[in-house]
């Protein structure tokens, strides 16, 4: 087994940088999810490794190995695709041993591997069956069967559970991280799915256009985003912003209609700037109606009833703060969560409460985050 690190790894095609100055370093063992919206080099990021696509600049290193001029089938890794990419005219057994075969390996070492891999996989009675009479999550576990049988260094995952209905994405989602746990193979996950990047990665690398914008446990990203595109990125429903003027030498934060006490642990950033404005972040699990019982810290946030999405053991509830024609203004619309028994109508005002140990500021200007890291 083996570590994966990018160290300073550029990619153009042509004019275009679609990978900017890439530092990361996978450990060995480790579960890292790649996650991202379309097109921010995920793909090419992990081509890379694989030897799939060439490098423009930079070192990758497998183990202590640079394998930048390294052939693909030297690099001792295996990959899943999310087409699945297995070969129609074969068995399930011969998609499973072809690559073993081209080794050399012999019958008695390929039978037991494709035996483990198979009863792992529950698909031991589909092994004589051609692919196209499987169904889609039946490919898609001989493909991972393909991968492990190969005992390789590293897993590389692109997207494999996209083409699953939900259901079984989210019974797939739990058998792989079931499995890495299991093999302890070094892996890596490339989703643009930000909940699959939550429940499966020890750490999760989030990139946007080319740029590496944070790296974290699922934890980490959650609590301290480090930027508006991961706050905004990382929680479902997403983390709500509207911008917010600092009062009374940082003790308030004032927006249209809105009045928060800046919490103690807050106090640090926004003392002695009374005046300037900052993104003030607060996700929908931290506002919740008044009648909720907590010891945390809360104010008060009125709000006029936009929408109602009732989910069953919760209610989220979409309504705009403030005063001069608020309905149209998107920035001024929060979205909170009430008891799922309680049922506010439409356009009616109703008071909620944000949870102000858990707010999270930004700088408009550079969408960086206030605190932790330095400002
Ligand atoms: N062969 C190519 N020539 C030119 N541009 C390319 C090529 N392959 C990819 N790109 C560009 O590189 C960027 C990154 O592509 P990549 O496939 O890595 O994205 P991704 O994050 O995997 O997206 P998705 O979630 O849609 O799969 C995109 O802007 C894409 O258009
Ligand atoms: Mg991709």
């Amino acid at each position: 087994m083996a570590g994966v690190i990018f160290d300073r790894v550029n990619k153009c095609y042509g004019d275009t940088e679609v990978i900017r100055e890439l530092n990361l370093e996978i450990r060995d063992q480790e579960f890292m999810v790649l996650v991202g919206p379309s097109g921010c080099g995920k793909s090419t990021a992990l081509r890379m490794i694989a030897g799939l696509e060439e490098i423009t600049g930079g070192q990758i290193r497998i183990g202590d190995r640079v394998v930048n001029n390294v052939a693909p089938k030297d690099r001792d890794i295996a990959m899943v695709f999310q087409s699945y990419a297995l070969y129609p005219h074969m068995s399930v057994r011969e998609n499973m041993d072809f690559g073993l075969r081209l080794k050399k390996m012999d019958r008695g070492e390929m039978d037991q591997r494709i035996d483990e891999a198979s009863r792992i996989l529950g698909i031991e009675k589909l092994l004589e069956r051609r692919p196209k009479h499987l169904s889609g999550g039946q490919r898609q576990r001989v493909a991972v069967g393909r991968a492990i049988v190969r005992q390789p260094s590293v897993f590389l995952f692109d997207e494999p559970l996209s083409n699953l209905d939900a259901k079984l994405r989210v019974q797939m989602r739990a058998e792989i991280t079931g499995l890495q746990h299991r093999l302890k193979t070094t892996t890596i996950y490339v989703t643009h799915d930000q909940v699959e990047a939550m429940t499966m990665g020890h750490r999760i690398a989030v990139l946007h256009d080319g740029d590496l914008q944070q790296v974290g446990t699922p934890l980490e990203l959650y609590e301290t985003p480090r930027n508006l595109f991961v706050a905004r990125f990382i929680g479902t429903p997403p983390m709500n912003f509207f911008r917010a003027t600092i009062a009374d030498d940082g003790a308030r934060l004032t927006a249209d209609g809105v009045e928060l006490p800046v919490h103690d642990s807050l106090r640090r950033i926004t003392q002695g700037r009374s005046g300037k404005e900052v993104m003030v972040g607060i996700r929908p699990e931290n506002l919740y109606d008044v009648k909720r019982q907590t010891d945390h810290p809360t104010a008060r946030i009125r709000l006029k009833v936009a929408l109602v999405e009732t989910l069953g053991h919760e209610v989220l509830v979409h309504g705009h703060f403030g005063s001069d024609e608020r309905e149209t203004d998107p920035s001024k619309l929060l979205v909170g969560k009430v008891d799922p028994h309680s049922e506010p109508e439409l356009n009616q005002e109703i008071e909620m409460q944000a949870r102000l140990d858990s707010l999270h500021l930004y700088d408009p200007e550079t969408e960086a985050r206030l605190g932790e890291e330095g400002e």
